[in-house]
């Protein structure tokens, strides 16, 4: 086995636009030649169409920051999106997006984290008794486990329940099948395909999503003693600064979507690829768990509960294993805007309308920032540990030349929030089990909306400690529906 973790290859190079349209119809990885990550700024024309891929880092942050009014979001993202969130924030631009931009930032602060970190630990410890009953060594799907705690998360986090097995099923499947379409959509929209057919087609696949959300949300406004301390409830009495107004409740059921969306697919695909890792990196977990013991043993009673808010903040290992994931599986693999007016980018011509392409996946595995580009090496972020390994150039890329989150006004404001939620996932998986790789299994990886594995991430786990409270008593538990169409009898 090679040393490296896997990595989907680019195709050689083909100026054939139209061969690399098919490929990207099944992922957006088919779209990138080898030459994409070598040069700062890649530039290609078809059907009047002007697209360019920035690599450059200093150009990345024209577009993104210094600059950033004249690239707004392409209009592709709005329309390929808007089935499912509406003219929710992650799509818009201008005022529309700065009103909305200053309510949900003002509802994120109101939630807080260490506020939302029992809704955390339940669904971790919800995941954890799911994982007990199947830790026996036989192969699971760990991309199924992280989609139902992220969603259960989420949801708990949002609307102060927990998700339920049924309708987590059907939320799940409506997704995968919208993420499907959806990407082959933006593909189907360059060869000139009319947007109005894409559009309705890709709202029936979101049409249970919205009901679902809306239902949650109607059911919230029609009790008027409801004030519960939850993310909706923070939404609901969030007012603009300047102007005073609130979201409508149609607006709610935009951004709630967003939340959704944003908030769950992104940490599904980041988490079920850090385990991936550990299984495939063990001296990793093993110094990822001895830096959480060694974090509780510091406190008495520490064996039987969950890690705290404090001593999440401790693990700098496990926070750059994380940063390291999100490096070499970014799961926003690429963002879209349009310039404005005719300008250049790191020397090349960008034309008014062009389609600016930024790409965590290229950029974060460029040649020319990184060294061992493809190789998982955590220690590249402890940037502020005396001793380790990271150089100067890890320290200066480490800075410029990695974006999971985005950058600029339009940074994730969810990234504190994922980063704790993956430090507790993480840390009470290692802390309990064993991870192992299942040498039977290599993962599909494809780009669509987020980052996922098409044949899932299969992982062996063992448990460490005895069964425990968390466990329920009795015989060894059926895998549970939504592993069942994956777990190796
Ligand atoms: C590992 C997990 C996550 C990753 C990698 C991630 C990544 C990103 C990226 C790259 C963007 C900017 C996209 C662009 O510039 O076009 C973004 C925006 C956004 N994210 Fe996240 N995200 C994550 C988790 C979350 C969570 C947990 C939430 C909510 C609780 C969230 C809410 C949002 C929202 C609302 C936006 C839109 C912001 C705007 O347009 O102003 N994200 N995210």
């Amino acid at each position: 086995m090679s040393d490296e973790p896997i990595y989907p290859h680019p195709q050689p190079y083909t100026p054939n636009f139209l061969r690399r349209i098919r490929r990207g119809l099944y992922s957006w990885f088919g779209l990138l030649n080898e030459w994409d990550f070598r040069v700062p700024v890649g530039a290609l024309r078809f059907m009047g169409l002007h697209l360019l891929l920035v690599n450059d880092p200093a150009a990345v942050r024209q577009v993104m920051v210094s600059e950033v009014d004249q690239f707004p979001k392409h209009p592709f993202t709005l329309w390929m999106l808007e089935p499912l969130i509406g003219r929710g924030i992650f799509s818009v631009n201008g005022e529309e997006w700065a009103h909305q931009r200053r309510l949900l930032d003002q509802a994120l602060q109101m939630a807080q984290l260490q506020r939302v970190l029992p809704q955390m630990v339940a669904a971790c410890e919800a995941s954890l008794v799911r994982l007990e009953g199947l830790a026996d060594g036989r192969p699971i799907d760990a991309d199924a486990e992280m989609t139902l705690v992220t969603a259960d998360v989420i949801v708990r986090t949002i609307l102060s329940r927990p998700l339920e097995g049924t309708e987590a099923e059907e939320i799940f499947a409506a997704f995968s099948r919208y993420q499907k379409r959806a990407g082959r959509a933006l593909m189907l929209r360059f060869l000139r395909f009319p947007r109005r057919r894409l559009q309705g087609y890709l709202a029936t696949h979101a049409a249970p999503i919205r009901a679902w959300i809306a239902a949650a949300i109607d059911a919230r406004l029609a009790d008027p003693d409801a004030t519960a301390d939850d993310l909706l409830g923070a939404l609901l009495a969030a007012r603009d600064p300047e102007t005073g107004g609130g979201f409508s409740r149609d607006e709610l059921v935009d951004q709630v979507c967003v939340l959704f969306l944003a908030g769950h697919e992104t940490s599904a695909s980041a988490l079920a690829m850090a385990v991936y890792l550990l299984g495939r990196f063990p001296e990793v977990q093993q110094r990822l768990r001895a830096e959480v013991l060694e974090v509780l043993g510091s406190r008495a009673g520490a064996p039987d509960r969950p890690l705290g808010f404090e001593e999440l903040r401790q693990l700098s290992y496990g926070a750059a294993v994380f940063n390291e994931t999100l490096r070499l599986y970014p799961p926003l693999s690429f963002f879209i805007r349009e310039s404005q007016a005719d300008t250049e980018l790191a020397g090349s011509r960008c034309p008014m309308r062009a389609l600016v392409t930024l790409s965590p996946w290229v950029i974060q595995r460029h040649e020319q920032h990184w060294s061992e580009p493809h190789a998982f090496r955590p220690e590249r972020f402890l940037t502020d540990t005396p001793g380790e390994l990271s150089s100067a150039d890890d320290r200066r890329w480490a800075r410029d030349a990695f974006l999971p989150y985005g950058l600029g006004p339009r940074k994730c404001p969810g990234a504190a929030f994922a980063q704790q939620e993956a430090l507790l996932v993480l840390a009470e998986l290692v802390r309990r089990f064993e991870v192992l790789p299942d040498p039977e299994h290599e993962p599909e990886l494809v780009a669509r909306l987020t980052l996922r594995s098409r044949n899932g991430i299969r992982v062996r786990l063992v448990r460490r400690t005895p069964r425990s409270a968390l466990a329920p008593e009795g015989p060894r538990m059926d895998a549970p529906e939504w592993q069942q169409n994956l777990v190796q009898p």
